[in-house]
């Protein structure tokens, strides 16, 4: 990676433009982040937006799910990816327990997520979830909502198992993602469903869908940033490509992301999908 690439011309990123980017079709790219120097090359890259995922638990900390993290370290790494960021949408996830309480706890934390610099924070799950949505959108924290395989809820969900896949499950998704957006959430993410599920969910909500694992006709597409580039441990999930394959390093893997998934050529409905 050259951490002194030049950095990108373009105008900061911000929610108008991700609607726009939705509303005439253009492919929302994202990655997950935790740093400041990631930050900076991924946003030189032309990254729409940058995910400080709680995902660092496995991929940084080494744990066996990111159930562990705390709202302490999610806050640290916002800030580390905020310094390092000049124009790319910065979504914080409020980690496990950070909200589950009351929607005055999940205000709290939000807060103190995007007081270290995220402009939109993420939460998992449906149903309950819709209340908590709302009351922090009428306050003025911008929310991305993630519904379908929910890691946070890897032990009630017996494992890390494709979503939505019998008429109910799919029927209860499709619901639960109508609440949230008419609860106010700006973006969707749908992790590890069938792309049929997610492509009707796609086309019958009036905000933009990124999808992992979960087909190409979302709004736009996310992926864990050392999965794609083949540097984390263990097996890749099916619905990651290794970007660094046939790359000359980290920035032109990560270029070459950012114009798959606007040419849609990138999830491949053979390879990436279920
Ligand atoms: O924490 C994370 O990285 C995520 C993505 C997998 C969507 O939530």
């Amino acid at each position: 990676m050259n951490p002194s690439a030049t950095p990108s011309t373009r105008k900061p990123i911000t929610l108008h433009r991700l609607r726009d980017m939705h509303a005439t079709g253009e492919k929302i790219t994202m990655l997950t982040c935790y740093d400041a120097t990631f930050a900076h090359a991924l946003d030189a890259a032309g990254v729409d937006c940058l995910l400080v995922g709680d995902s660092l638990g496995m991929v940084l900390q080494g744990q066996p799910s990111t159930v562990p993290v705390t709202l302490d370290e999610m806050c640290y790494h916002t800030r580390c990816v905020a310094r390092g960021n000049r124009t790319a949408w910065i979504i914080g996830d409020l980690p496990f327990g950070s909200y589950q309480e009351s929607k005055e706890q999940a205000m709290r934390s939000a807060t103190l997520l995007m007081q270290a610099g995220a402009h939109m924070i993420k939460l998992e799950g449906g149903g309950w979830t819709a209340d908590t949505v709302r009351f922090m959108v009428g306050r003025g924290i911008p929310v991305c909502a993630h519904l379908g395989l929910t890691p946070q809820s890897v032990h009630a969900l017996g494992g890390y198992r494709i979503q939505g896949r019998t008429e109910d499950s799919a029927a209860l998704l499709k619901r639960q993602a109508q609440e949230l957006a008419d609860a106010g959430a700006s973006m969707l993410v749908l992790e590890l469903i069938p792309a049929a599920v997610a492509q009707e969910v796609t086309a019958a909500l009036p905000i933009p869908v990124i999808g992992i694992g979960a087909g190409v006709q979302c709004s736009g597409q996310v992926l864990v940033l050392h999965d794609m580039l083949n540097i984390a441990t263990g097996k890749l999930p099916r619905f990651v490509r290794n970007f660094m394959d046939g790359s000359s390093g980290v920035d032109d893997a990560v270029r070459r992301f950012v114009a798959a998934v606007k040419d849609q050529s990138f999830p491949d409905p053979t390879l990436h999908t279920y």
